[in-house]
């Protein structure tokens, strides 16, 4: 992979057409080892935010030696890199011939299930396979409340009397228990992860068992870019949040039982950033080369403020207008669907014009996982960067909070 000092020199050395990644595995392996270094329990990344071979490598590399797992694709991507590493399989719902191959191909003991179906399945392939109940720890997710750009608890998570009949089922049945929850992804309320521990108190007490693990699940907020004009209060710091989340779990009676978290977004968001290019300039539109069926899907539906650098193509001699003034412009995705719009502007220098190339920072969670091939696009260029996106001249724009009228 070609290795440059920043995004500007590669795209002015590279004048890319196609969008092209910048990753920055050192930033990854930081982020990493200073998530682990705060989290007072197992941390198992979250393969579906970024489940490219080059991350977990990385990852494996900064010592991370668990991951979080949702399908079959991803045990064999994590065994690849991390031969050795453990792997929790943290879907609720299941296909039974894919626990079947975690438990038999994979050696997976640690599940989670949030319905009595689930139970049935995974105890007909633990029969079928002959495996002690009680070398696996089998979570039940419950419901959560918070605010979040991704609220999850709307569709998995037991209700807290269901959570209480499912933990004394599992444990009548031999399994060791725990309790998991996600909070959402990117939360928006610090004391979500509070009010989650509350609900797995009420359920822990109602029901006999003695909890051989509590996952915190993900839902740590990346930092992404900062719109001046909003008005939503700015979360707190990564540490404030964690060491608050440390008191709570003191508080909620949480410090003798085994501690697992499955962070995402958090770990691997700074780690890479798009270098994208002006296809054309209509007026106060940017025609892209990458759009919402590509990289940029999670800033769309998840309304996040991604930072954005202005690269100027060197060989445009005259421009129009004052490159202080920052204007919002209406962005268009690459492919042919008219839904491939972003329904928030960029905010840029009212320079930039076709051929211009913009570095959209922070975007390594859920944007190479969530790709599709529509139109035949499918970003896959990389490159290796050496300086984190935030150091350098700072962002002139920003995806803006606000929506825009044509
Ligand atoms: C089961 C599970 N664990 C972990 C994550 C990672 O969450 P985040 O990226 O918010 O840290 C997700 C994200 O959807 C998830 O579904």
């Amino acid at each position: 992979m070609q290795r440059f000092e920043n995004a500007r020199e590669a795209a002015l050395a590279l004048r890319p057409d196609d969008p092209v990644y910048c990753f920055r595995p050192q930033v990854l392996k930081d982020d990493a080892r200073r998530f682990m270094a705060m989290f007072p329990g197992k941390t198992a990344y979250a393969v579906k935010t970024n489940g490219e071979q080059l991350v977990l490598k990385a990852l494996a590399e900064a010592g991370v030696s668990a991951f979080d797992v949702a399908s079959p694709a991803e045990f064999a991507a994590v065994r690849t890199v991390a031969p050795d590493a453990e792997m929790l399989y943290m879907h609720p719902v299941k296909a039974q011939s894919h626990i079947r191959l975690a438990l038999e191909d994979y050696s997976i003991r640690v599940i989670a299930i949030d319905h009595e179906d689930e139970i049935t399945k995974l105890t007909r392939v633990v029969r079928a396979l002959d495996i002690d109940p009680g070398s696996m720890t089998v979570f039940v997710r419950i419901q959560t409340k918070g605010s979040a750009a991704y609220e999850l608890s709307k569709k998995f998570g037991a209700g807290p009397a269901a959570a209480v009949e499912l933990l004394d089922r599992l444990a009548r049945t031999g399994f060791k228990v725990g309790i998991c929850f996600h909070v959402g992804s990117q939360i928006e309320d610090p004391d979500t992860y509070e009010r989650a521990l509350a609900s797995a108190d009420w359920v822990r007490n109602r029901s006999g068992v003695t909890l051989a693990a509590l996952d915190v699940g993900g839902g740590f907020p990346a930092e992404y870019g900062r719109d001046p004009n909003s008005r939503k209060p700015e979360m707190p710091s990564l540490d404030e949040l964690m060491a608050r989340l440390r008191d709570d779990i003191s508080e909620w009676g949480f410090d003798d039982v085994p501690l697992v978290a499955e962070p995402g977004r958090v770990i691997v968001a700074r780690a890479f950033s798009l270098i994208v290019r002006v296809l054309m300039r209509k007026g106060r539109r940017l025609y892209i080369n990458d759009g919402i069926w590509a990289s940029l899907s999670d800033s769309w539906t998840g309304k996040i403020t991604l930072p954005a650098r202005f690269i100027p193509d060197p060989a445009i001699r005259s421009r129009n207008g004052d490159a202080e003034n920052i204007v919002p412009f209406k962005v268009c995705g690459a492919t042919c669907d008219s839904v491939d719009i972003l329904s928030r502007p960029f905010w840029l220098p009212e320079t930039v014009d076709t051929g211009d190339w913009i570095e959209i920072g922070h975007i390594g969670a859920y944007s190479l996982s969530l790709r599709t091939r529509f139109n035949g696009f499918y970003p896959d260029d990389f490159v290796e960067v050496t300086t984190p996106f935030e150091e350098g001249e700072a962002p002139q724009g920003f995806a803006s909070l606000e929506t825009m009228a044509d």
